[in-house]
């Protein structure tokens, strides 16, 4: 028998309870491990919930019982997610999250600490909702060098993208209806803002590169500026979805991680993912692309992801050789978005002949309304810049420029 506590009873905690009590018996009979929920933390009560008679408010109870071999983190926030994931380790508890924030900022010292203390720190459910990605990067594709790492790692502003773009929605009632499903943060201006997908995209670099890049050391540009004129411009453009990428790729010996929304080409197989899906596509070198697809938010697939890391420490009852380790990256670590190179995306003002006063050539173009949008060849994000101020020493406004992927 494998005692669990739950730290947080929100969305992702009631949904792993949830999880372990519907498909115990499915549980049992896959992997031979039997769970047992002794303790849920929250400040609240929950009368009437099943749930209710295990609800503590206090963490000693917790730390301080000797049965609990697996404490599941689902407070969200900095803090006490942090300290109360670092006492369990050091107390010799197994520790599993979906925090994506708490392993963005501390995955280093919580990983040592787990080392040092013989226990796991797992985290399959901080990145992608349901899909299994990161056991897949730290043990399927261990062989492979990965040379990119691009993906729709935020569920919330990809139903807001595909709402708008398929149904006609306004930006806020998406948002709403995407809070109202239980995929937004608690605060979603870091969904909307692209806070959330730098923390993803830093813990897959992590596992790609071996090197823990703090989110706010990256370009991030969320999808607020994002205009229904530029989803339907980009479709008449060649059939580009836009969708907000977390990307990051090695750069000689330096990373380079940014966030940022991007003209998808009808042929890329993050093209079509929709709604609260994700989808991300690792590039190796011996395997080639590899895509996880999944619904990268929401209680239960979120919850799936976390209860398949119980059942991983369940049934290894020694260490895994593939746990992680990190080292925190230093400013020379990381590469400048100065140098990465790719299409873009124009709107400007004007018409064509504007647009050929600072581009020579380009890929292709239409004017409309007095306004003309076009996708230049792969050029440097110094060089995009250096245009744009081009465009404005000529008279002409930049309307947008998102790059293509
Ligand atoms: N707010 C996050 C999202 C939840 O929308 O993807 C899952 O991490």
């Amino acid at each position: 028998m494998i005692n669990v506590a739950i730290l947080g009873f929100g969305v992702v905690g009631s949904g792993t309870a949830e999880v372990i009590e519907k498909n115990k018996d499915v549980i049992k009979e896959k992997t031979g491990a039997e769970l047992c929920i002794k303790h849920i933390l929250d400040l609240r009560d929950f009368p009437g919930s099943p749930f209710e008679k295990l609800i503590t408010h206090d963490f000693n109870d917790i730390i301080n019982d000797g049965e609990v071999d697996i404490v599941v983190e689902a407070m969200g926030g900095a803090h006490p997610a942090y300290d109360f994931s670092k006492a369990a380790l050091e107390a010799g508890k197994h520790v599993v999250t979906s925090n994506k924030l708490v392993v963005a900022q501390f995955g280093t010292e919580l990983l040592e600490t787990a080392e040092k203390n013989g226990v796991r720190y797992l985290f399959e459910a901080s990145v992608g909702g349901g899909i299994p990605i990161i056991k897949p990067m730290m043990s399927d594709l261990a062989q492979n060098r990965i040379d990119s790492v691009s993906g729709i790692l935020n569920g919330t502003t990809n139903y807001i993208l595909t709402q708008m773009s398929e149904n006609g929605a306004e930006f806020s009632d998406a948002l709403k209806e995407a809070q109202a499903k239980g995929y937004a943060e608690a605060d979603p201006t870091s969904d909307i803002e692209g806070h959330d997908a730098a923390r993803k995209i830093v813990i897959l670099a992590a596992l790609a590169y071996g090197k823990l890049i703090s989110p706010d050391a990256i370009y991030c540009e969320g999808i607020t500026k994002i205009d229904s004129k530029d989803v339907a411009l980009a479709e008449k453009l060649g059939g580009h979805s836009i969708k907000l990428i977390g990307h990051a790729e090695k750069a000689g010996d330096k990373i380079l991680a940014f966030v940022a929304p991007r003209l998808i080409p009808a042929a890329n197989p993050l093209h079509d993912v929709s709604d609260v899906f994700n989808g991300i596509l690792v590039s190796c070198d011996m395997l080639g692309d590899a895509m996880f697809y999944g619904r990268g938010a929401g209680k239960l697939p979120t919850a799936s992801a976390v209860v398949s890391d119980v059942i991983d420490i369940a049934v290894k009852s020694e260490m895994k050789a593939a746990s992680a380790k990190w080292e925190d990256a230093s400013d020379s670590d990381i590469a400048p978005l100065a140098d990465y190179v790719c299409a873009h995306y124009f709107r400007i003002s004007g018409c064509e002949k504007c647009m050929a006063k600072v581009f020579e050539s380009v890929e292709r173009s239409v004017t409309e309304n007095g306004e003309t949008a076009f996708i230049t060849k792969p050029i440097s994000e110094a060089e995009a810049v250096a245009k744009e101020k081009a465009f404005a020493e000529n008279g002409t406004k930049v309307l947008a420029r998102i790059r293509v992927l």
